[in-house]
């Protein structure tokens, strides 16, 4: 018999979800809730391990929702809420900062990159942020998490906390956690450099495709974005040392579900002038529906609210008794 698994992921409302959150996360969560039981989380106690004004903040968090409902999500099939909104995360999360040793956050690249050169200015939020992520998935017992190839490592280290807290204890409490990394499209790069993820939070528009643009900023954005001056290699072999072409290849792959041998057998010898048409065209015919059904949800703020509400409720009857079994585990005296 194969155990059910429960499937957890989370999404920083940190700017509009860009084509790399889509094709990258959120389709794949998409097709998961079909599958699985599967809780999918805004996680603004992350988002605020940077600065986030207050009101961008409530609104960057209901256009997530927007987003995620757009793209596919269901309240009925999955159970999709706001991290602050079951405060289990949190506590869950200190009890991790506790058991996580620092040498392990050192080895964080997401950290170094997010805190840059001035390390001693980072926020202590952004330095224990693995130890709450870590909590989230693992205050529901969720054992697989579908993620871009860029938190395989966060991942580890949720394993190896998971690991500590039943080796300290003496218990089998904590199940071991699988990454699910999937497709071509796990690492989507930046429309202006190819070496960097493409990212919401990238102070440069141009660089991203974010899922509200119209069909003239795709269309712009494609456009501008850089490219070498070769045409398109007959086959993958011929990307080689050719970040930006690659990138537009894998872009052109996910979202036409095809692999990209066969976009290069179809594009090969073209420049990109030609290449970068068709792209635009498949991606505007993916992306305005999501855009419509987008601007539509938002046009309701209430009954996004009344959504997220349903799911907190339902996210935190699953949280909460293995939040008291954790503390008991540790040995807190119960409040009578
Ligand atoms: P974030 O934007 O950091 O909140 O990430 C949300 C989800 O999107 C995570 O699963 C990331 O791994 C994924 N993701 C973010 N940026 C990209 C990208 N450029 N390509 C592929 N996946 C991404
Ligand atoms: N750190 C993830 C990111 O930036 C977001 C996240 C927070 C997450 N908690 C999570 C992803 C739990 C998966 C599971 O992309």
């Amino acid at each position: 018999m194969t155990i059910p698994q429960r499937v957890f992921s989370g999404i920083q409302p940190s700017g509009v979800p860009t084509l790399g959150n889509y094709l990258g996360a959120i389709r794949n969560w998409v097709a998961l809730q079909d599958r699985h039981e599967c809780l999918f989380c805004i996680v603004d106690l992350h988002a605020v391990t940077v600065f986030q004004p207050p009101a961008q903040l409530i609104a960057q968090t209901r256009e997530m929702a927007a987003a995620l409902l757009a793209c596919g999500l269901s309240p009925e099939k999955c159970v999709l809420f706001v991290q602050s909104h079951v405060p289990a995360h949190a506590q869950l999360g200190w009890l991790f900062n506790c058991i996580a040793r620092i040498g392990w956050l050192n080895r964080m690249t997401q950290f170094k990159d997010k805190a840059g050169k001035d390390r001693e200015a980072a926020s202590a939020g952004l330095y224990v942020y693995p130890n709450l992520m870590a909590a989230d998935i693992l205050l529901y017992h969720a054992t697989l998490v579908p993620v871009g190839d860029d938190q395989r490592q966060h991942l580890e280290l949720a394993n190896d906390i998971a690991q500590k807290f039943n080796h300290d204890y003496g218990v089998q409490f904590f199940p071991p956690i699988q990454p699910l990394i999937q497709g071509v499209a796990a690492r989507v790069m930046s429309l202006r450099d190819g070496t960097k993820k493409m990212s919401k939070s990238d102070p440069s528009d141009q660089s991203r495709i974010n899922l509200n643009d119209d069909n003239d900023a795709i269309a712009f954005k494609i456009r501008r974005a850089k490219t070498d001056p070769e045409p398109l290699p007959d086959d993958p072999a011929g990307l080689e040392g050719r970040p930006e072409a690659r990138n537009l290849v894998g872009i052109m792959a996910a979202i036409t579900d095809d692999l990209p041998e066969n976009v290069l057998r179809a594009h090969g010898g073209k420049g990109f002038g030609a290449f970068k048409e068709e792209l635009t065209e498949a991606l505007v015919a993916h992306l305005s529906p999501i855009r419509e059904r987008m601007n539509r949800l938002l046009r309701d703020p209430a009954a996004l609210d009344a959504a997220l509400h349903v799911g907190a409720e339902k996210a935190e009857a699953l949280a909460l008794p293995i939040l008291a079994r954790t503390m008991e585990i540790m040995g807190f005296l119960p409040r009578r």
